[in-house]
């Protein structure tokens, strides 16, 4: 399936406007993360809503999992680098995903899930990443995906830099998932040492990467292993490119922006106040764990 594949050239690469180091926090029935796009950069980074980053080989960082919980209005994107994890929601979907596997989940008007590891000893490690769905998508049906290592397309370049196509498209390798609406590119880029990167992405698409081994150069920064850095919306751009004075691994977010009102309540992310009450009372109701609604 790996293909190799030349960048095409990138002249107006886009500068970084910010740095941001991730905060600790802990989530579900208490596992330690990092949460690097917190609620404060949403506007910012519309169409993303939340990156979290979770890493530990001390099970008890991590073993209570997620049990359940309700989410609605916007996609969840799981991707494992090490570990296992079992999913179950109340749309009828099970599934366990394992180390290199993507799971996609579009809420929609509603699921009930919970993120359980399969493991009691170990690294787990891996990111989950909050896509919004545009106003007139966000009471869809739920919809669900898992996506095998195995099945996400890849290709390498003459420099020897691997690059797995999560959604979207880059260089001409067309992703495992692929949105109209937002249009989001998900990659991971693994640098061997004194390699470049580039990729095309549309001007005016939001866009971050988050360095997770190594550091990369963009420019004149400096990103370190640990950091996300946004790039600026510079008109004129035509893409971005890395280099990496050491071996690195990086994600490469972008989207485009849907420009209308965030409006969050835990987990539920709509426009206005009256759907965050509405999701809530559905919620109460129990109308989230009926598929019929
Ligand atoms: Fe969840």
């Amino acid at each position: 399936m790996n293909q190799t594949t030349k960048p095409e050239a990138v002249t107006h690469p886009r500068t970084v406007e910010q740095i941001v180091v991730g905060r600790a926090t802990s989530d579900g029935a208490g596992v330690k993360l990092t949460r690097v796009l917190t609620q404060s950069l949403q506007q910012r980074l519309d169409p993303f809503l939340m990156l979290d980053v979770f890493k530990s080989d001390n099970p008890d960082d991590y073993i209570a999992g997620f049990p359940d919980h309700p989410h609605r209005g916007f996609e969840t994107i799981t991707y494992m680098l090490a570990g296992r994890m079992r999913h179950r929601d109340s749309a009828g979907h099970e599934g366990l995903l394992q180390s290199g596997d993507v799971q996609w989940m579009t809420a929609g008007r509603g699921v009930i899930h919970s993120e359980i590891p399969e493991q009691e000893s170990g690294v787990m490690e891996g990111f989950q990443l909050w896509l919004n769905l545009p106003a007139r998508h966000k009471m869809i049906t739920p919809w669900y995906r898992d996506i095998r290592s195995a099945n996400i397309p890849r290709y390498v370049t003459p420099e020897g830099v691997s690059v797995g196509v999560i959604a979207g498209s880059s260089n001409g390798v067309t992703g495992a998932v692929v949105r109209d609406e937002t249009e989001p590119i998900y990659l991971d880029i693994d640098l061997p040492a004194g390699s470049s990167f580039s990729t095309s992405l549309p001007a005016m698409h939001n866009a971050f990467i988050y360095v997770y081994r190594g550091k990369v150069q963009v420019g004149e920064k400096a990103v370190e292993a640990g950091h996300m850095a946004i790039f600026a919306n510079v008109p004129g751009s035509d893409g971005i490119s890395l280099a990496a004075p050491e071996s690195a691994r990086v994600i490469l977010v972008s989207g485009q922006p849907l420009g209308e009102p965030i409006v969050q309540y835990g987990p539920f992310v709509m426009n206005t106040q009256i759907e965050i009450d509405q999701a809530i009372n559905d919620f109460r109701k129990g109308h989230f764990a009926d598929t019929n609604v």
